[in-house]
């Protein structure tokens, strides 16, 4: 039987990267991966480096994609100000989907992926549990955008599409604007070199307040099945692992995975108390021989700010994903374990 062949655009994302070793994983898929940068690691995929900004390189690096199955689109541009996501992140949609789709004449599906913060999850209160079928927080809002338009562009169409909405995804990758994990990992190692307990810096009401995240293999997962299940044509889904936590209470488990003392809630704002500790990270990489990784790649704290200032309950109902056929979950508890074991054995932490 023929391969696949999955375009993954955005391919060295938090959610692309890991996608693309899934694929890969899975053995009858064939991989373009797209992004302005390329791999500095083994993968399975080849990468087209493309400004998708820019229309005519996005035209003239993708018309020869002629066999494309699959997109899936997982590439993010960040704004200082909400409202200006918009148009570049629309842009980006539009000008890979359409070269690949006019050049492609058997895909078969364009998988989206969007975020909680359609609801409002990043405003503040929202409806919880959120459902699929709720309206969006005040417009404008780019995941609204680019849904509206995937809709439209599909209709009468032989494809179909399909979205995911995650909440904080959790894994590996570098020079990303949002990614918690490696947040947490830098600021307990540079908390340890300091001889300081492992506090909370976030705002009391977030030690408190429910929350949720999403492992970025558990997302991969859950996007391959999107992409090939004919259940999940033309939907939108909610996903995360499957449970909720409080910060409080995976803590301790945190301070005993980097063997630290438990501290009490200290609000700090680790994008200004964090930006003088690039000298140190040096100094740690060199004193425990690890990846020379530069600081700000590394972590981006103004995206822990906002996660650990989220002091109000984030929770979507992720029913509409298990009753359409996929069942995969995990714990939370066990997935940062995971995780943060892997950045020690990439050698990215002590
Ligand atoms: N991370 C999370 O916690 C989270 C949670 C919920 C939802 N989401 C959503 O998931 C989607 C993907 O997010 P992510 O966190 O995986 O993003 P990310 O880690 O920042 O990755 C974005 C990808 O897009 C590529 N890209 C950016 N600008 C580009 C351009 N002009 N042309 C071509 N490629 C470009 C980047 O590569 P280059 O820089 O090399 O171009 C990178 O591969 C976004 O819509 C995001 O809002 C993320």
């Amino acid at each position: 039987m023929a391969k696949n062949k999955a375009v993954v655009v955005g391919a060295l994302g938090v959610i692309g990267r890991k996608l693309i070793e899934h694929l890969g994983k899975l053995g009858d898929w064939e991989i373009v991966g797209l992004s302005r940068r390329g791999p500095d690691f083994e993968s399975p995929a080849t990468y087209i480096s493309v400004d998708l900004l820019d229309r005519a390189d996005a035209e003239a690096k993708l018309a020869g994609l002629t066999d494309v199955t699959h997109v899936f689109y997982c590439a993010f541009q960040a704004r200082a100000v909400w409202a200006d996501h918009g148009p570049p992140n629309l842009a980006m949609l539009v000008n890979a989907v359409e070269p690949i789709e006019r050049a492609s004449k058997g895909l078969r599906h364009v998988h989206l992926v969007q975020g909680n913060k359609i609801y409002g999850s990043h405003l503040g209160p929202f409806k919880t549990p959120a459902r699929e079928e709720d309206p969006p927080h005040m417009l404008p809002n780019f995941y609204w955008d680019q849904e509206q338009w995937l809709r439209a562009a599909q209709k009468g169409k032989d494809w179909t599409w399909s979205a995911l909405r995650p909440q904080t995804v959790c894994g590996f990758a570098l020079g990303n604007p949002m990614n918690i994990t490696t947040c947490i990992a830098v600021y307990a190692t540079i908390s340890k070199e300091l001889g300081l307990p492992l506090r909370f810096p976030g705002k009391p009401g977030a030690w408190n307040a429910v929350y949720q995240v999403c492992d970025n293999q558990h997302l991969a997962n859950a996007m391959t099945w999107c992409a090939t299940d004919p259940r999940a044509g033309n939907e939108v889904f909610n996903v995360t692992n499957g449970d909720f936590f409080r910060w409080k209470n995976v803590w301790p488990r945190f301070a005993k995975f980097f063997d630290m003392e438990v501290g009490d809630v200290q609000t700090i704002k680790l994008s200004e108390f964090m930006a003088d500790k690039a000298p140190l990270w040096d100094a740690i990489v060199e004193k425990h021989g690890l990846q020379r990784i530069p600081y700000d790649q590394v972590a981006a704290w103004p995206f822990a700010d906002y996660v650990f200032g989220t002091d109000w309950d984030v929770m979507t109902d992720t029913l509409k994903l298990r009753l359409h056929g996929f069942h995969d979950c995990l714990r939370t508890d066990a997935m940062f374990d995971r995780i943060f074991q892997e950045f020690r054995d990439m050698k990215v932490i002590p």
